[in-house]
């Protein structure tokens, strides 16, 4: 049994907001931003918006694209760290708004690369029968985690979410199957205190503000991601070269660039949404999928390779055949 990808759709906040925008609330420029990570600008929630509220609308474009309603789906799976409150789930949420009632929600907590980490998720659901069509989100609006006085972190992230529809459908068990082929999943605790929020229930009993050691996860980013890409191709039996597109976590120009160039990938093949917001945590790996695929590069029966790192720091890869 393979989870085949039916449906794909994203969603961004309305209220943009320009590097040029954040020069003039602190001591940081566009060329300083744009020359470190490439990003121009990224979408902040408006007053009263809720992450929930960015994952219904993703979800909504997504079932819309499968052409299936809300009651069609027996599994609610999202990715997020910024959920609307500390319980229930954001994907109880969105199974209440998509009008499903019947099935289970859950999710799954990988930081940036919680994307991955769910799919991985709804795959193994999928695989072993308990589940035929799951709505898989990656949702976050990492602007409520930022520490607006640390221009080290808060010009990186924005707001937004994505979302997938997988169905099964049988395959032979070869790599020329379509759907996900494999998912690798990795992380290592031990590296906790260079990517997280100094605060939670248990701990300060407030949110918290992210804090990061820019330097030391680039690093990370970088050898973890080429890492996973590689056992994942290795799993499956192609060459990275026979990989057709790399829709890489958009947390930084320069990863992108620097793994793409590890791994002698052409940057043609590498999709970046980056500059038009930033780190989205969950969101970015589907931002970015859905934005090729709705512009024609992703085609039906091409080989593409999604990837992501994040606080944990957790990493991972899927390939899939779309
Ligand atoms: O989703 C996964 C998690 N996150 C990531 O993948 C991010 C990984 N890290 C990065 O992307 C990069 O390390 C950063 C973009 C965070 C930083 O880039 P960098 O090239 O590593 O810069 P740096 O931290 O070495 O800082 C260089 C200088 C410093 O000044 P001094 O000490 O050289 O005088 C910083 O204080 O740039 C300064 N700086 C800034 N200047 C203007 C730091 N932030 C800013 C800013 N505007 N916003």
């Amino acid at each position: 049994m393979r989870s085949h990808v039916v449906g794909c759709g994203s969603y961004l906040p309305s209220q943009v907001v320009t590097n040029h925008d954040l020069a003039k609330r602190m001591d940081t420029s566009d060329e300083w931003i744009r020359t470190r990570t490439g990003i121009r600008e990224r979408r902040i929630v408006a007053e009263g918006e809720k992450t929930s509220d960015l994952a219904f609308e993703a979800s909504n474009a997504a079932l819309k694209d499968a052409g299936i309603s809300g009651n069609d789906i027996d599994l609610v799976i999202c990715a997020t760290t910024t959920p609307d409150e500390t319980f229930p789930s954001v994907a109880t949420m969105i199974q209440a708004r998509i009008g499903m009632t019947h099935g289970a929600a859950f999710d799954v907590q990988a930081v940036c690369s919680g994307f991955i980490y769910a799919l991985a998720v709804a795959d193994n659901f999928i695989r072993t029968g308990q589940a035929r069509t799951v709505l898989v989100v990656g949702a976050d609006a990492m602007s409520k985690l930022m520490d607006w006085n640390d221009r080290t972190t808060s010009v990186l992230f924005g707001d937004g979410a994505g979302a997938l529809v997988l169905n099964a459908g049988e395959g032979n068990g070869t790599n020329a199957d379509r759907g996900v082929l494999n998912t690798k999943l990795f992380s290592d605790g031990r590296l906790h205190d260079m990517l997280y929020v100094d605060g939670g229930p248990s701990t300060t009993g407030t949110t918290g503000h992210l804090r990061m050691l820019g330097k030391a996860v680039f690093h990370h980013a970088v050898t973890n991601i080429a890492a996973a890409i590689e056992a994942s191709a290795a799993e499956a039996g192609v060459s990275i070269y026979d990989i057709d597109w790399f829709v890489p976590h958009q947390a930084n120009q320069r990863i992108l660039d620097g793994t793409a160039r590890k791994l002698h990938i052409p940057p043609g093949k590498v999709v970046s949404t980056v500059a038009l917001h930033g780190n989205t945590s969950a969101a970015s790996v589907p931002l970015a999928l859905a934005t090729a695929v709705a512009d024609g590069r992703i085609k039906p029966g091409q080989l593409v390779l999604l990837e992501a790192m994040g606080g944990g720091l957790t990493w991972g890869a899927t390939l899939l055949r779309w």
